[in-house]
């Protein structure tokens, strides 16, 4: 078996548990963010820093990766590990969130979606098959079922035709899944805001007896109390032997309250997003160095923080590369922001295996 979750610690308030997903690019220990590297780059940062920044596993895109430069190079180059020189696990992302979210003209059937290449103008035919092919090209050691994502503002009967469809098109990607020893298909609970939707999801996908699951379909514009309460009560339904995964989020309450209800990984691209903007997560805030007030600051940007960012750089000298509009002070935003965020679910991971989970991050829940 070259993927398995072993439980190594739980918490004894919450759903809380702390594991190691191994795959076979080396173990994830979860809790854990994910950073995201849509077209095969963490922007701005190399895999040496990614590696310093205590990052394990990290994402792909499908959607992206197709488009430019195309799977065949990819592999060519010995599939995404060997093209971008991280020899550590990857996920990639199946197209369906990205499709919907990015592309133009696109027409969804039961056949998959037809989109036009941002690239050329070309008409695109993303099927689950023609995902899964692209994946397993790729050579993710996660890869991820194509689904539909309905927005926030979908009806009921919208939202169950696209979760009934997510369930087909989930089992004709694990049909045409060419890889299950090296490549661990998730499927993908989908349901939108409608409960009983995603208990009948969560039910129906265990019954597939996937390597892994996510919850998809969440933050996707509706309000924070909702997405809590569907994390809380969909989570518990997922295997407890087989890694969870949060798709798309990464803020401190909601990482907490998904971890309290039994998640095991996430992603989001709020930390290189922001960086490159100039903007810092520090102290649970957001910080925008940019700002007069840290002209003459000759403090750290964050003096408890062990990145290489805050152990060698001012507050002053940041915001003064912000204003000469010099690459370096993006990318060492961006090197702080990923740090913080890997940092911040590694102390979690910590906490439960030392038990104090609740007493630590209790106030976010
Ligand atoms: N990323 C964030 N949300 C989703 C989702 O619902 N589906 C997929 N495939 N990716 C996501
Ligand atoms: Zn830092």
């Amino acid at each position: 078996m070259n993927f398995s979750y072993t439980s190594i610690a739980s918490c004894s308030h919450t759903k809380a548990r702390a594991g190691i997903f191994h795959t076979p690019h080396g173990i994830v220990e979860t809790p854990k963010f994910m950073p995201v590297g849509t077209v095969g780059t963490v922007k701005g940062i190399t895999p040496a820093q990614l590696k310093d920044a205590h990052a394990q596993m990290i994402l792909g895109n499908t959607y992206h990766l197709h488009i430019r430069p195309g799977e065949d190079i990819v592999k060519k180059a010995g599939g995404l590990h060997g093209f971008m020189n991280w020899e550590q696990p990857i996920l990639t992302d199946s197209g369906g969130f990205q499709v919907f979210s990015l592309a133009q003209m696109r027409k969804i059937s039961e056949e998959g979606v037809k989109f036009r290449s941002p690239k050329d103008g070309k008409i695109i035919n993303m099927t689950p098959e023609h995902s899964i092919h692209i994946q397993n090209a790729l050579g993710a050691d996660v890869i991820m079922a194509f689904d539909e994502c309905p927005p926030a503002t979908a009806t009921r009967e919208e939202v169950i035709t696209a979760t009934e469809r997510t369930y087909r098109w989930l089992k004709r990607c694990m049909d045409a899944h060419q890889k299950p020893d090296q490549q661990a298909l998730f499927g993908i609970v989908q349901g939108g805001i409608f409960q009983d939707l995603r208990n009948q999801a969560a039910h129906d996908l265990t019954q597939l007896d996937l390597p892994g699951y996510a919850i998809g379909g969440v933050s996707v514009g509706e309000k924070p109390e909702l997405i809590h309460e569907i994390v809380r009560q969909t989570t518990p339904l997922l295997p407890v032997h087989k890694p969870r995964y949060l798709m798309g989020v990464g803020t401190y309450k909601e990482m907490v309250i998904a971890i309290a209800s039994g998640i095991d990984l996430f992603d989001c691209v709020i930390p290189t997003r922001v960086g490159r903007h100039g903007a810092a997560l520090v102290q649970g805030e957001r910080w925008n160095l940019k700002n007069a007030r840290f002209k003459e600051d000759f403090t750290p940007l964050d003096p408890e923080c062990s990145c290489y960012t805050c152990q060698n750089f001012s507050r002053a000298y940041l915001n003064h590369l912000l204003r000469a509009h010099e690459m370096l002070g993006y990318i060492l935003i961006s090197l702080h922001n990923i740090h913080e965020m890997i940092n911040f679910t590694n102390k979690i991971r910590a906490s439960i295996i030392n038990d104090t989970f609740l007493d630590e991050f209790g106030h976010w829940l």
